[in-house]
């Protein structure tokens, strides 16, 4: 054959690879998700994420040294609460001593450079694990937005960089925008989940915060009247052009390996910061495959964040942070 184009040109030896590569994946690429306990001196492995842990903030300040030192320049936190602090309200949400201001307080003493994104949303804190309010069996958007606003300027009084909404009622980003410019905090940045699907990949989450929706009669099962419906991809855009416009800095789509697409049309249509999570269940599924000896686990974990890198994202948040930026260090 006498062929003008042979594609195996290009992929002879590494060293070409690596010369014509398109993306790459560095440890700026990440944020590591923490899951923060109440205690001292508590290293609780959750069950369906081996390796990762529900860490007392003692504890949760040792781990956020670490990854410094490792390249990782941003955390989500997420809190466990005991259930007699939760209620219909979730106002344990922004009370100033509670556990989330006090982990931010205490990173961002410890390490003031790390950019501390701490979550806002009500279902660590409600005793029905909705993300919201509820009233007459409805999740009630509008005050929920006034409970997110004040859970926003508590950790922003705490000295967070970023708020993470995670909640998708409609309108909070514009409401904390608002509150963050009257009190003074023009520069907390607001990474929205902007395109968060209802999805079944979030049960390890749930279980390491004991936040699944509680199983009533009264009370939807399922968070579908505020997430996404995964059928829809236009939807993800109407919500990220919403969020542009009401004052998001950084946007986020969740979850991450079944929702590529998105990423690439958030991407390709906004001219902003995209941020994709790689949830829980994706973390489970691969760790397991791995524990059967039916993955390799390193080789999986970078080609898994590098297919977000290709897809257009600008920022992962994902359990393997730790692991992978090790074996980028290598
Ligand atoms: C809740 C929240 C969830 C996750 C992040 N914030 C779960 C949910 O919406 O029920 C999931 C993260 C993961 O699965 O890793 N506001």
């Amino acid at each position: 054959m006498h062929l003008y184009n042979r594609h195996r040109r290009l992929r002879k030896n590494e060293a070409i690879r690596s010369m014509i590569r398109e993306n790459h994946l560095t440890p700026n690429d990440f944020i590591l998700p923490i899951f923060v306990a109440e205690g001292e001196g508590i290293k609780e492995e959750i069950a369906s994420m081996p390796g990762i842990y529900r860490h007392s903030l003692d504890n949760t300040i040792k781990e956020v040294k670490e990854i410094w030192d490792l390249g990782i320049k941003a955390v989500n936190i997420y809190c466990k609460v005991s259930d007699n602090l939760k209620d219909n309200t979730g106002k344990e949400a922004w009370n100033p001593n509670g556990l989330m201001q006090t982990t931010i307080k205490a990173i961002k003493d410890a390490v003031p450079e790390m950019i501390v994104m701490p979550d806002v949303a009500l279902d660590p804190f409600s005793i029905y694990g909705h993300d919201g309010i509820i009233k007459n069996g409805e999740i009630v958007n509008d005050e929920t937005v006034d409970a997110l606003v004040k859970m926003t300027l508590s950790h922003a009084e705490a000295g967070a960089d970023f708020v993470a909404p995670s909640d998708m009622m409609d309108g909070r980003i514009g409401a904390m925008r608002m509150a963050l410019e009257e009190n003074g905090y023009h520069n907390v940045g607001i990474m929205s989940y902007a395109a968060k699907y209802a999805s079944s990949f979030y049960g390890p989450f749930r279980s390491a915060l004991d936040s699944a929706p509680v199983d009533s009669q009264d009370i939807p099962s399922d968070k579908k009247t505020y997430q996404m419906d995964y059928h829809n991809s236009e939807e993800a855009l109407r919500e990220a052009i919403a969020d542009v416009e009401e004052g998001a800095d950084i946007l986020m789509v969740k979850p991450g390996m079944a929702y590529l697409d998105i990423v690439k049309l958030v991407k390709d249509n906004l001219q902003v910061p995209v941020s994709v999570y790689q949830v829980s269940g994706e973390y489970a599924m691969i760790k397991a495959a791995v524990e059967k000896g039916w993955l390799d686990n390193d080789k999986v974990i970078l080609e898994s964040l590098t297919a977000f890198k290709r897809a257009g994202a600008d920022l992962i948040s994902t359990y393997f942070a730790k692991e992978a930026a090790k074996l980028l260090n290598k």
